[in-house]
């Protein structure tokens, strides 16, 4: 359809019908125009799979048959394998589901950068690194939207953090707005033609994400060049006239008066009362209208062209363990401890709930009612089959105790009140509650402990649940829940070579045992192959490739944005800590760190040596860096590293981090063999925001050009000059 038509359509559209199709008409749907063929647009969350369906007007899940759906890792996992391909694969595969259901857009990906590990919903997200955020999403939409849908790219933005998400308000600098929480929503715009972006709930200085002027009309619009749709957050609409001048297009919200959203008949309302200029309100009104048939128009729903989607194949399936597999991140094998040998194994002891755990189901709004999830104790049983006995033993008991949505308890969902402020701040559960898990957890460890005894291995899985990792809530501090730091305390002292295996969204302290484990393995919601994938890691099936995409600190006391005392605030929070997010904080201050950004070990070795740079003249006339180096792997079998190029400015002009990641690649080599690598770095990874001529701009000098690991292993350096 041209554009002409699109503006035939518009023409023949009543204001009535107009406004039905820029507000919710449902809980996920707007309403569509039956006479001129406009089907309403349908979304559905989420992040991780398309999320089951809710009756039209409540949040009561209808209770479908046929609405289970895959289960996918989720985005710190993804993030995790520094996959690009599996990013895409990752796309695909949500974006078949989503059409397979109906769905016009999928309430997807969430790329909020983690500003402190607390955020309830850091496991939603991609990490703290706005390069890798972006380079991995912009594989992920192209894939979604291969499918005839849309995906909807959230949240917009500096929604890093869920206490008063609604009504908090962010003052960051432009430059750390610029340079760190915006590049990754640039990306999935510019080079991944994302069709929607969702405001966020948040403020940002003082005026609502979700019709925030310079936000959505001159960033977004303007400087990006976005023809999509702006959906609002669920609920984040706040105001008739800003919403309807500032760049909104579709307001959604989570209660059922749908006549009465701010862009429903307060609208038209406003018009017919003379508040607003007639047709400036009508011009913007036909605006919002034609973002949406343009969408429309994109995905064919005007054209009958449209692909069918469905559920996925065997070889989808086969990708998303292939994504859980790489996003296990290996943290510490002291001794080589890891793999274990399946075969010198008769009896093998399993503790902890989460060895137990379905996590698909929780989390808010992107929770899933997953076809199926294997968990980590059904994945080792089935890895090992009959040989081995596996005897399970929860070693510590989970009471419900942290979750906001099960403590405040009011409705079903906690989604129909989740505008209420009040009931979003933790509630501390009953104490009827505590005092049982307690009771409970005392006869679980000892249990655990005795049969650690005659065992000939133990494997410990714990870590969080989404009674932390959580929409809504964000954590208290960084601690264990459930008492698990003193089991695993206890299990170490009977069994010093207990594996540890952590699965959750978002980095925990581990101080208490850390230094006594050899063996800690990191898993985080891996979808629905999870459990078979951390199995095959375990025992060598599958040689770990994960690398944190975030750092994990020690406690939460060392995060900056906690140090300042400003996460999360109250009315407003103030990013006093700047572009010193995550490692560039770390790295720059020396603060000593748990494990680093971009950690990850392999049961094999690879050498990187022979960093060399050229400064190129790419195709678009600006100067580019071309950079080589050489891997091997030099242990004794196949595996993946993950090469990272960092810069660094020798004589910065103004504040700098002391290195940025710039480049990376995943590179899988047999064992003995040898690869040349050359990766390249566009001008954008020497430049920095100017707050004075408000622009990126590049300085002359000398760069450094770092091969290395992970932030705190440098394995090579080579030096650049970059004249303008
Ligand atoms: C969340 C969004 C979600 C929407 C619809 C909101 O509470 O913040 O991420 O897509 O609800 O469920």
């Amino acid at each position: 359809m041209t554009k002409d038509k699109i503006e035939k359509l518009i023409a023949q559209l009543t204001l009535q019908e107009k406004i039905g199709m820029i507000h919710g008409n449902g809980l996920f749907e707007t309403k569509g125009v039956e006479r001129l063929g406009i089907p309403p647009f349908r979304t559905s969350d989420g992040p991780r799979g398309v999320r089951k369906d809710f009756e039209n007007d409540t949040w009561k899940d209808i209770g479908l048959s046929y609405d289970y759906a895959s289960y996918l890792p989720c985005n710190t996992a993804l993030a995790a394998t520094w996959n690009r391909a599996l990013a895409h694969e990752t796309g695909k595969l949500l974006g078949r589901e989503a059409r397979g259901r109906g769905k016009d857009m999928i309430l997807a990906p969430g790329i909020n950068i983690m500003r402190s590990p607390l955020c309830g919903r850091s496991f939603e997200y991609m990490g703290e690194d706005p390069y890798l955020v972006s380079e991995m999403v912009v594989p992920l939409v192209q894939g979604i939207e291969e499918n005839d849908v849309s995906s909807c790219v959230k949240h917009f933005v500096a929604n890093n953090q869920e206490t008063r998400r609604i009504d908090v308000d962010v003052e960051v600098s432009e430059r750390a707005l610029r340079e760190i929480y915006l590049p990754g929503f640039e990306a999935a715009v510019r080079r991944g033609k994302a069709k929607g972006i969702m405001g966020a709930y948040n403020k940002l200085g003082g005026t609502h994400c979700c019709h925030h002027d310079g936000l959505l009309n001159g960033i977004l619009r303007r400087e990006w060049g976005f023809e999509g749709i702006t959906v609002s957050d669920w609920g984040g609409v706040h105001d008739t006239m800003e919403a309807l001048m500032n760049g909104l297009d579709m307001e959604m919200s989570v209660t059922s008066d749908f006549d009465d959203y701010y862009m429903a008949d307060p609208l038209i309302r406003m018009i017919e009362d003379g508040k607003v200029d007639r047709k400036a309100a009508l011009a913007k009104i036909d605006e919002k209208v034609r973002h949406i048939l343009h969408v429309m128009n994109e995905l064919h729903m005007l054209d009958g062209e449209r692909s069918a989607g469905g559920y996925n194949d065997y070889n989808d399936k086969a990708a998303l363990r292939q994504t859980a597999r790489e996003s296990v991140v290996l943290l510490k094998n002291d001794g080589n401890i890891l793999p274990l040998d399946r075969k010198k194994i008769r009896k093998l002891l399993v503790v902890g709930e989460n060895a137990n755990r379905q996590h698909a189901p929780g989390g808010g709004s992107a929770e899933i009612k997953a076809l199926y999830e294997i968990t980590p104790l059904l994945g080792i049983q089935m890895l090992l089959g009959g040989n081995t006995e596996v005897v399970y033993k929860p070693g510590y008991h989970n009471e419900d105790v942290g979750n906001i949505w099960a403590n405040t308890g009011d409705s079903e969902n906690g989604q129909a009140d989740s505008l209420n402020q009040e009931s979003r701040t933790a509630q501390a559960a009953p104490e009827e509650k505590i005092k049982r898990q307690r009771e409970i957890n005392e006869t679980y460890r000892k249990d655990a402990l005795e049969a650690a005894e005659n065992a000939d291995a133990v494997i410990f899985v714990g870590g969080l649940t989404h009674d932390y990792d959580t929409e809504g809530q964000d954590r208290a501090d960084m601690r264990l829940p459930y008492d698990q730091d003193r089991l695993i305390t206890e299990l170490l002292k009977v069994r010093p070579d207990t594996i540890v295996t952590l699965v959750a969204g978002s980095p925990v302290d581990m101080s208490a045992w850390l230094a006594d484990v050899s063996a800690l393995v990191y898993s985080w919601y891996a979808g629905m192959e999870g459990g078979i994938a951390l199995a095959e890691v375990l025992f060598g099936e599958y040689n770990p490739s994960g690398h944190l995409p975030e750092t994990f600190p020690v406690c939460e006391k060392d995060c900056p944005a906690v140090a300042l005392g400003e996460f999360p605030g109250s009315d407003s929070v103030s990013y006093g800590e700047d572009i010193f997010v995550g490692y560039r904080y770390y790295d720059t201050y020396d603060v000593a760190t748990a494990f680093p950004f971009g950690y990850g070990l392999s049961y094999t070795d690879f050498v990187m040596t022979g960093i060399r740079a050229e400064v190129i003249e790419d195709t678009a006339q600006s100067k580019g860096v071309k950079v080589s180096f050489d891997i091997s792997n030099i242990g004794s079998r196949a595996g993946a590293a993950v090469a990272q190029i960092y810069v660094a400015d020798k004589c910065p002009k103004v504040k700098k981090a002391a290195k940025e990641l710039k480049a990376f690649e995943k590179i899988y080599l047999e064992a003995g063999e040898t690869r040349e690598v050359t990766l390249m770095l566009e001008r954008e990874a020497f430049m920095y925001y100017d707050e004075t001529s408000h622009s990126f701009k590049v300085d002359a000098g000398s760069y450094m050009l770092m091969l290395a690991k992970n932030t705190e292993e440098i394995v090579d350096v080579t030096e650049i000059e970059f004249e303008i």
